[in-house]
């Protein structure tokens, strides 16, 4: 490391250098001032020296390891970034901002709309903190910090995916995508007497209003619990989630256009993936995460997943090959920043590592409804995910979105899922400019 730093404490006035008037009247000024001048020179000197000692203990605790190497870029090959990581790893800073507006709310997404020239976030319905499905719809303005009112959703929905189209007349619409309503809240913490949903929702958002969709544009089957996201191609893509009975899917449905009459299925996800999220980039659609039992014929299917996948959706083909988060997770939220072609994991669900009863327990009921801290972003350039700041308050089933550089989270659930925990709170993750410095760690 260099020492630009103590260079910089090094370079304070120097009273002796004759710079400086002195004068007999001023001397114990002078004292005064040599001393703190002192104390600076202590303080750099120690620092300088832990500065030394840290390096040298990060060189002994990686055994047979010679060096840190600081580089600009992240140093190739890539593939494998245990020993390589930003020099800002951690950075970035969470705020708490306004509370959601009429109370807690989870099952729901929020929707922005890039390129739209305004400061809003929209958010549709989900459930309430007594487990009642809600219809109504918030437009969040990310500079006034403030809440409106918008016009009410045909009928209350959660579970639901949601991506945003551009109509014939170049308006842009939010599509409400599968999921349920219920009429009757389930026990705490477990699954409602839900009605599923095939027919989309679309809201307008130049007019402020509603229409449902009727016939081919209605899901060929029920979907729920899935991730939608948008194409550079504007079309929209429904990706995994759950059939009936909570089979896990890896149906991808394509709408190809707004004058489009039906879903088509297109190619597969590589493997299933209940209670994942997604996000566009270019021309590629980004999916991570998710739950599935890769064993077969278990019981309770539901492993947090890390692996992520890409669509190109100009050549319809996956690509498996990116690296993994490095938290497994299911119903988070993947957010894009179109700005740092980069994807920011934040919060969800995650499952304890052991059986319920013991790795012999065939019907691997493990313990989920595990609410995370962890917040990990995603470099397209770099192909590696490095860790950013933990949000606040740990939460999944929750709505995310990305507007004028800033992520916010909305509501969502505590451990557990029971209705009484969804969380009216609001945070919003602030990235940090910096340069692109990695640190590597090389071995002789
Ligand atoms: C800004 O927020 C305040 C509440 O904090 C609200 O009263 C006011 O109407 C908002 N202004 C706009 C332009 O939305
Ligand atoms: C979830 O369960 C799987 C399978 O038991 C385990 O490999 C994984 O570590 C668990 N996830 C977490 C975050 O503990
Ligand atoms: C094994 O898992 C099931 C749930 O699938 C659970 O009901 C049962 O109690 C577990 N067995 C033991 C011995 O804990």
């Amino acid at each position: 490391m260099d020492s630009t730093d103590s260079v910089v404490m090094m370079n304070m006035p120097n009273t002796s250098g004759g710079g400086y008037r002195s004068s007999k009247s001023s001397s114990l000024f002078t004292t005064i001032y040599n001393a703190v001048h002192l104390i600076v020179l202590l303080i750099a000197f120690s620092l300088s020296i832990y500065a030394a000692k840290t390096v040298r203990d990060l060189e002994n605790d990686t055994n047979g390891v010679t060096g840190v190497r600081l580089s600009i870029g992240k140093p190739s090959p890539l593939a494998s970034n245990e020993n390589s990581f930003s020099f800002f790893r951690g950075s970035g800073v969470w705020h708490h901002k306004r509370r959601l507006e009429g109370g807690a709310r989870s099952d729901f997404q929020a929707v922005s709309i890039e390129g739209d020239k305004t400061d809003f976030v929209y958010i549709f319905g989900g459930k309430d903190a007594s487990g009642t499905y809600l219809n109504t719809v918030l437009r969040y303005d990310s500079i006034n910090d403030s809440y409106d009112s918008m016009k009410n959703m045909p009928e209350a929905r959660a579970r639901y995916a949601a991506a945003v189209m551009k109509n014939d007349l170049n308006q842009n619409e939010v599509w409400i995508l599968g999921g349920i309503s219920a009429v009757t809240p389930g026990v705490d913490g477990g699954y409602d007497e839900d009605t599923d949903k095939v027919c989309p929702m679309v809201y307008n958002v130049d007019t402020d209003t509603w229409r449902t969709e009727t016939g081919t544009r209605c899901l060929p089957s029920v979907v729920k619990d899935a991730c939608a996201a948008t194409g550079s191609n504007n079309a929209i893509y429904l990706m995994g989630g759950y059939g009936v009975d909570y089979s896990v899917l890896n149906s991808v449905y394509k709408l190809a256009g707004p004058l489009s009459s039906e879903w088509v299925k297109t190619s597969d996800l590589p493997d299933p993936r209940g209670d994942v999220s997604c996000a566009a980039l270019k021309n590629s659609i980004y999916l991570a995460g998710g739950w599935h039992d890769t064993l077969t014929g278990v019981a309770v299917p539901y492993v947090s997943q890390s692996k992520l996948y890409s669509l190109d959706v100009l050549t319809d083909v996956w690509t498996s090959t990116h690296a993994e988060m490095k938290n497994s997770r299911g119903d988070f939220q993947l957010v894009a920043n179109p700005i740092a072609n980069s994807l920011l994991a934040i919060g969800g669900e995650t499952n304890t590592t052991h059986n319920i009863g013991g790795e012999t327990n065939t019907t691997h009921n493990r313990a989920t409804q595990l609410a995370t801290h962890h917040v990990e972003e995603y470099f397209v350039a770099h192909d590696a995910w490095e860790d950013r700041q933990l949000i606040p308050t740990a939460r999944f089933r929750f709505g995310a979105a990305f507007k004028n550089g800033v992520f916010h989270a909305f509501g969502g659930h505590v451990h557990g899922g029971n209705h009484a925990d969804a969380l009216s709170s609001h945070e919003a993750y602030y990235p940090l400019d910096h340069p692109d410095v990695w640190v590597t760690v090389t071995s002789s």
